[in-house]
């Protein structure tokens, strides 16, 4: 795996190059807890914005908190925003602002968990640790071809993977693992034919790769309902910015009714006005529930010291959520459709 590391390693902006012995432990930190449920390519603008805005723990323990959420808009999983200022914070005080070197000193900062914690331990300070993500899971299952279902199976995938871990460059390893998994184990369609384990690898003896992981039975998540309210008034539109806490906690968004377990149609808006409701919704999978959202419209004429207007043309800048972003755009396409 290190030999293939060193031809075909991605060249992305938080890595040294293969056999260095150090990436900054800032960088590391930081792209990992971005890369947390959130592909590469949308991480790597994202990234190069953050680091340039704020280099250093130092920078980030002072960011200003709606700057930071606006810069995070689009990566999703805001508490990962909110516990990024907080462990900063905690760097800076208790650590003279640089991150301890091992993994269970790291594990006790706030946001970093058993994975985060052996991936900046090996990747940037250079320690064993075994480092097991969701792609490095696709890849040891399949090459011991782990037959239990997840979640179950983590304990037997994360004891192969500490089985074939070198004690040097595992971070190297870990990150070799990881390219392996996006660029050739693929979670279908798998590219055995050029994989450097394909001599080894017990799923594809059994000539079966895409079998492994085995999933678990699916859970059908809850569905939710609400409505968007999209107020117009001199080409500006009402934002507001959500409460600190909860889902979405902290961004600026269009304002919303109630979440509830039936369409609460327009209980709760944010200003008297004729609302009328489009035909569209806007559907959004969070992790706990499906959110389906009502759109209702309307050119306000009350004034209203609600919120904040928004400058219909440059919305984009506004650092909405996923969510709100695919909410804008419906509703600017049927207005245009309509005009
Ligand atoms: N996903 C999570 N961490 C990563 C890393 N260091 N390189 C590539 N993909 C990743
Ligand atoms: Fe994955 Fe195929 Fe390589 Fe096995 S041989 S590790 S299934 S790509």
């Amino acid at each position: 795996m290190l030999a293939w590391y060193d031809k075909h390693a991605r060249d992305l902006p938080w890595r040294a190059p293969p056999g260095a012995p150090r990436a900054d432990p800032y960088r590391v930190w930081l792209s990992e807890i971005m890369l947390q449920q959130t592909t590469v390519a949308t991480v790597r603008p994202k990234f190069e914005h953050f680091t340039t805005r704020w280099p250093d723990f130092a920078s980030l323990a002072a960011a200003d908190e709606a700057e930071l959420m606006s810069a995070w808009a689009g990566l999703g999983y805001y508490a990962r925003a909110r516990n990024l200022v907080a462990c900063a914070r905690v760097v800076v005080e208790r650590h003279g602002g640089a991150f301890p070197g091992n993994e269970d000193e790291l594990r006790a900062l706030p946001g970093i968990g058993a994975y985060t914690a052996a991936a900046i331990a090996s990747i940037a300070f250079g320690e064993r640790a075994v480092v097991v993500d969701g792609n490095v899971e696709r890849v040891v299952s399949r090459l011991f071809a782990i037959g239990e279902p997840l979640p179950g199976a983590r304990a037997a995938i994360r004891a192969a993977t500490d089985t074939i871990t070198p004690d040097s460059r595992s971070g190297d390893f870990a990150q070799a693992m990881m390219d392996l998994g996006s660029s050739i184990c693929t979670p279908r369609n798998p590219k055995c034919l050029v994989c450097p384990l394909n001599d080894q690898c017990l799923a594809l003896s059994q000539g079966e790769p895409d079998a492994y992981p085995v999933k678990p039975a699916k859970a059908t998540k809850p569905q939710r309902y609400g409505t968007i309210f999209w107020g117009e008034r001199d080409g500006k539109v009402l934002l507001e910015r959500r409460p600190p806490r909860g889902l979405l906690g902290g961004m600026r968004a269009l304002p919303t009714g109630p979440w509830a377990d039936a369409p609460p149609g327009l209980a709760d808006p944010p200003v008297a006005a004729d609302w009328q409701v489009l035909d569209d919704r806007v559907v959004h999978v969070f992790t706990h529930f499906r959110l389906e959202l009502a759109l209702a419209v309307a050119i306000v004429r009350e004034h209203s010291n609600a919120g904040e207007w928004w400058p219909v043309a440059e919305i984009e800048s506004a650092g909405l959520p996923t969510v709100f972003a695919k909410a804008a755009a419906v509703v600017r396409g049927e207005i245009r459709r309509a005009t």
